[in-house]
């Protein structure tokens, strides 16, 4: 017995030096510690021995079993390592390019907030904000918009019930600010706004506006001016026209509604400026003093100015959009070239 173990061992010996992979290796295991294997063979003899010996030769198995596992592991650890895979590392190639996580952006619309707030943080204004369902009271009364006033009439302003409705401009802002804050003022308001208009190219039921407001003691129309003309040069470039045009607005006297030559044709006269060469961007003027009324400030101490733009409009004009609905489709092709 003892020699026939003696055998199995060195057999196992000779054979692992010839092997060259993990698979072989797996092979030679199955053979010697198996279910049929040669181990398992010794043990289906062990009831044939006399009692006395069975101790014994079970112990001397169980030996050999420790013997044939550590030489195969020490095999399998001296094979080459490309034999020897450890688990899929093989499959990666680490030169390989990375899967490119998707990095989403801003909105065009928001990039543009953003650039007003930037031009105009630079100019000393602070940004305030205001709810979007709004008081009558806030959109019209306060601002010094009639009742009577055309724009009060459901063909142009969403109601949600008698005096609560969505805001039409965001003007509202204007009046929240000056009931908490004394003078000096000097705020932008950007937003969302509601009106009822048919869908098309240039119109949307809900568009978005920054409204600005500088009230101090001894603001004048020149200070108006000033500031247009210093966002308008810094947003569409040096090169760009200003031109004022008198207008009306029931919140500011005088008024006035502000065009840029057009950033497409350069003043040339195309489509998008009605071949006029100019474009209207924005409704400004000097705040009227019912307007300081409404907030109980001394209009014989303050003047101000304000003003409310388009934020549509301006992204469409500086980039060429000729459709405002492409803003709000979300369609990538569109979104990810800005
Ligand atoms: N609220 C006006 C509009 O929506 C724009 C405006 C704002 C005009 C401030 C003058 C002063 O058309």
């Amino acid at each position: 017995m003892q020699k026939k173990i003696e055998e199995a061992k060195r057999g196992l010996e000779n054979e692992v030096k010839a092997i060259t992979s993990l698979k072989e290796a797996e092979l030679l295991k199955t053979k010697y510690l198996g279910r049929k294997g040669v181990v398992s063979d010794f043990m289906k003899m062990l009831p044939t021995l006399p009692i006395e010996q069975r101790a014994a030769f079970g112990q001397q198995l169980n030996a050999l079993k420790g013997e044939i596992t550590i030489i195969l592991e020490e095999r399998i650890a001296s094979l080459p390592s490309e034999a020897a895979p450890k688990g899929k590392q093989e499959l990666f190639d680490i030169t390989l390019p990375g899967t490119q996580p998707f990095i989403g952006k801003k909105h065009p619309l928001t990039q543009t907030i953003d650039d007003i707030k930037e031009v105009f943080a630079g100019l000393g204004f602070d940004v305030a904000y205001g709810p979007e369902v709004e008081l009558e009271y806030y959109n019209f009364d306060a601002l010094n918009i009639p009742s009577d006033h055309p724009s009060r009439t459901d063909f142009d302003t969403f109601y949600i019930k008698n005096d609560v409705l969505l805001r039409s401009q965001t003007s509202t802002v204007q009046i929240r600010v000056m009931e908490k804050q004394k003078p000096p003022v000097r705020i932008i308001a950007p937003g969302r706004v509601y009106r009822p208009d048919t869908v098309d190219a240039r119109h949307s039921f809900m568009f978005h506006q920054v409204e600005g407001l500088l009230v101090d003691e001894g603001v004048s129309f020149a200070d108006l001016k000033g500031v247009l003309n210093q966002f308008i040069k810094t947003y569409f470039g040096q090169n760009v026209q200003m031109r004022l045009r008198p207008s009306f607005f029931p919140f500011t006297e005088p008024s006035a509604e502000v065009d840029i030559s057009c950033s497409l044709c350069s003043g040339k006269g195309c489509c998008v400026c009605s071949y006029s060469g100019w474009v209207e961007i924005l409704g400004a003027g000097m705040v009227d003093p019912n307007v300081f009324h409404a907030v109980h400030y001394d209009a014989e101490k303050y003047t101000g100015f304000a003003f409310g733009m388009g934020v549509e409009r301006i992204t469409m004009l500086k980039h060429g959009i000729n459709d405002i609905r492409l803003f709000y489709e979300n369609d990538m092709r569109f979104l990810s070239q800005f």
